[in-house]
């Protein structure tokens, strides 16, 4: 830090570097310098963003106009310096306005991003979780060494909420009235009656959307982590559900005969050790007429392709932590990651396990392609 500090009485870089007889850094060095510490910037936004989501504060200011930091503390019931404090860096990051006379304001658009989690599309802040826990990161290092990851349970049932949140707008709010009616004579099959299974449901945030529109049909929820089935054990009770069963158990588990006129795979595929006895299992699983629908990310074969993404490093990111450890879980694992299920790629995969009909859907959907594959 001292080599970056600048002005009259301070450390200037050109002093540091006479002081330890390095020389002193060019300008380059200090663009990058500067690059680096913006990550760190990123990584404490962050945590400020997760304790205003945790404390309600976006909520606070939502359609309220410009507050002071005792107006907030009043709306919220928290310390007013501390929340003074809190909105200086929301104004610094450019998340709140700075209004002048001490006020801040949440903008519409902030809303929809840090407050609006029933609503809007866009919400991400439920993403934003507390830092990484220290014997996590342990492991994650030795992962490096031994080559084998860490399964979605090891994040602990913080994990399985954070991704709940953080993939939930699309399936509440999205899925029925607009994807699925998308998909040829899919939604008419609903209404009437449909055996359907989501394979990796995590949450069952869409299995929960799913089985409250369409009370005819039943639904089966796999998944291999306890703390996501725990979690959507609860939302299928709180929500009076009777046409939900969840299995603790993958893709090996469906029945071997054709059972299901719809399986869904959301955002799973590329996190799973052995992607392609799961398609092969649903192909087994599912009837001649049925439908699979796939939620997968945007990418593409190569790096280069995948760069034009402006949240490529958040990617390749979640990757290491999260998607392509989980496929690395077990010896031999796929490995995919959160990059690695590209179009062609899964087409191919459909292809070898006996399914002919494969449509690409863009539902506008910033971070995911959809995918309609039939036998
Ligand atoms: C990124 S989460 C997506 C969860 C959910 N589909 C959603 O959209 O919110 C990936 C899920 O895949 C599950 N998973 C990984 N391997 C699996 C397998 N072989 N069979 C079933 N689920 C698996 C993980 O436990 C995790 O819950």
């Amino acid at each position: 830090m001292v080599a970056l500090t600048t002005g009259t009485g301070g450390t200037t870089a050109e002093d540091a570097g006479r002081e330890d007889g390095a020389p002193p850094p060019d300008d380059e060095a200090l663009a990058f310098a500067l690059q680096v510490w913006q990550y760190k910037q990123g990584e404490l936004v962050s945590l400020l963003i997760h304790l205003g989501d945790r404390l309600g504060l976006y909520r606070a200011m939502r359609g309220r106009g410009p507050m002071t930091p005792a107006d907030l503390a009043a709306a919220t019931g928290l310390q007013e310096r501390w929340v003074a404090e809190w909105l200086r860096g929301q104004g610094a990051a450019h998340l709140v306005t700075i209004c002048g006379g001490d006020r801040f304001e949440l903008s519409e658009a902030g809303a929809a991003v840090l407050a609006d989690e029933e609503s809007s599309l866009l919400f991400a802040a439920g993403a934003f979780g507390p830092q990484t826990d220290e014997t996590f990161v342990d492991d994650l290092a030795e992962a490096f060494r031994t080559g084998i990851g860490l399964p979605y349970d090891r994040q602990g049932p913080s994990g399985a909420h954070r991704t709940e949140r953080m993939l939930g707008p699309w399936a509440r709010i999205a899925l029925v009235p607009r994807i699925l009616p998308a998909l040829d004579g899919v939604a008419a099959k609903l209404a009437a009656a449909a055996t359907v299974a989501d394979v990796g449901c995590g949450a069952g945030v869409a299995l929960t959307a799913m089985a409250s529109a369409f009370p005819a049909s039943v639904f089966h929820g796999y998944d291999i982590s306890r703390h996501a089935i725990d979690r959507a054990t609860e939302k299928v009770t709180q929500a009076g559900l009777d046409n939900v069963t969840l299995h603790l158990s993958g893709a090996d588990a469906l029945p071997t005969e054709a059972t299901f006129d719809l399986v869904v795979t959301f955002d799973c595929l590329h996190d799973m050790t052995a992607p392609q006895s799961a398609i092969a299992a649903i192909r087994r699983a599912i009837r001649e007429d049925g439908t699979w629908l796939v939620k997968e990310i945007r990418c593409a074969p190569d790096l280069e392709g995948n760069l034009a993404n402006p949240m490529a490093a958040l990617m390749y990111g979640l990757s290491v932590t999260g998607c392509m450890s989980s496929a690395l879980s077990e010896p031999g694992g796929a490995g995919l990651g959160t990059l690695g299920l590209h179009p062609e790629l899964l087409r191919a995969l459909a292809d070898a396990a006996g399914f002919s009909r494969f449509t690409m859907h863009d539902f506008d959907d910033p971070a995911n392609l959809y995918y309609e594959i039939r036998p």
